[in-house]
């Protein structure tokens, strides 16, 4: 049965992708590839070729004015976090799945879609919601399987880095868009474990394809970001209690969740980076790592928290700074090219307290046959 649906499934890649000759690349001995998954913090341009609106989009200016110099659908002035972890494991740019056109994948592929979620209700229609990115990956391991071969493709599968953020847009529409989710529906322990469900499921996944090395950010300080403090006109400059407290709950379940993944199943090993901390350290105190301001660069409001940044999301008039580099947030809800790096070290090279168990680099230092 499972041997008929993949020879369907194989089928249908050829008549796709004729471009690719079977055999034709091999790779160097200590491939390590990078696959990415999730949200607006992660997408480098995936959301660029679907049909969405401009709240899910990135692709104007000033966006990525700073490094690439033209807004290539990243949600920041210049590189995003999988961007620095490439270049740390001295890969090429990791290119998005969209468009799949003629694409060349052996370094990873990037999955990830601004306004994804984990459960498949959150912005459907407007983003590639987690699940879709995994059946998309499937896509992508089948394509692999009728390049390389079966034999090099698992090993470039079962080698690779696998990194994922998710659950951020779940509470986001929870607390703003569809409240009632919180008032009448769910408790929030229940909303948090169907959310953390939804993520076991998406690992669970790539783990039955072979994927064996896992990056999991938690979530970051939902409640303190410039958009949330938007929100209360009166704000005192704390953070929202909710936005606060379902990330926090949801970093304790994740963390749980993480374990029991590890003992059911053989040969996981995952590197969980604290993004609450690290992100809510640089807000605190944003002089001690080198930022002037805990704001946005771009925006409108007093915390430049309204999300206007280019002028293309109905409120026109938007205000920049001269320097993002002096900003924790480019825009209201996503972090600056700096700030990226700086988390993106912490996950490269973290220290357990930051990164736990392993760091990214042990992972990508591990090799199975
Ligand atoms: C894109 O979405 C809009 C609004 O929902 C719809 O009117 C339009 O037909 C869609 N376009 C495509 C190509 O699907
Ligand atoms: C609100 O959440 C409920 C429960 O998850 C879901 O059934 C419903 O479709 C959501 N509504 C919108 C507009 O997203
Ligand atoms: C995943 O989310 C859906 C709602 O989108 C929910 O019905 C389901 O129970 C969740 N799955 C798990 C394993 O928690």
């Amino acid at each position: 049965m499972t041997r008929l649906r993949f020879l369907m499934f194989g089928f249908l890649v050829i008549i796709c992708s004729c471009l690719l000759v079977a055999g034709s690349l091999s790779l160097p001995e200590k491939h390590v590839a990078l696959f990415i998954f999730g949200d607006s913090l992660f997408d480098a341009g995936n959301n660029n070729y679907i049909n969405t609106t401009t709240d899910y989009q990135a692709n104007f200016l000033p966006y990525g004015q700073n490094f690439f110099k033209y807004p290539t659908g990243r949600f920041s002035n210049g590189r995003i976090i999988p961007d620095f972890i490439a270049e740390y494991a001295k890969l090429p740019l990791i290119p998005t799945f969209l468009p799949s056109i003629n694409q060349e994948f052996t370094s990873g592929v990037n999955f990830a879609s601004g306004g994804a979620g984990a459960l498949t209700e959150t912005h459907q229609g407007l983003a590639i919601s987690l699940k879709t990115q995994v059946s998309n990956f499937k896509i992508v391991e089948a394509q692999l399987k009728q390049k390389l071969g079966d034999a090099a493709a698992k090993t470039l599968v079962s080698n690779a880095v696998y990194l994922l953020d998710g659950g951020a847009n779940d509470y986001i529409v929870a607390l703003t868009t569809n409240s009632s989710v919180l008032r009448s529906i769910y408790s929030k322990k229940q909303y948090v474990d169907m959310v953390i469900g939804n993520l076991t499921t998406i690992v669970k996944e790539i783990y039955k394809k072979g994927g064996r090395k896992f990056g999991i950010l938690n979530l970051g300080p939902m409640g303190c970001v410039p958009a949330m403090k938007e929100l209360v006109p009166s704000f005192s400059g704390s953070c929202l209690e909710d936005g606060v407290e379902l990330p926090k709950l949801h970093n304790k379940a994740l963390s749980k969740a993480l374990v029991q993944l590890e003992s059911q199943l053989k040969g996981i090993v995952y590197a969980n980076h604290d993004s609450y901390n690290s992100i809510l350290n640089r807000i605190n105190n944003p002089s001690k790592y080198g930022f002037k301001e805990a704001t946005a660069c771009c925006g409108t409001g007093p915390f430049r928290g309204l999300s206007s940044c280019g002028g293309k999301r109905g409120i026109k008039e938007y205000e920049i700074c001269d320097d993002p580099d002096e900003y924790v947030f480019f825009d209201s809800l996503h972090l600056s090219e700096k700030a990226n790096k700086q988390i993106a070290k912490l996950i490269w090279s973290g220290t357990p307290d930051v990164t736990r168990p392993y760091n990214l680099k042990t992972l990508f230092e591990l090799t199975y046959s």
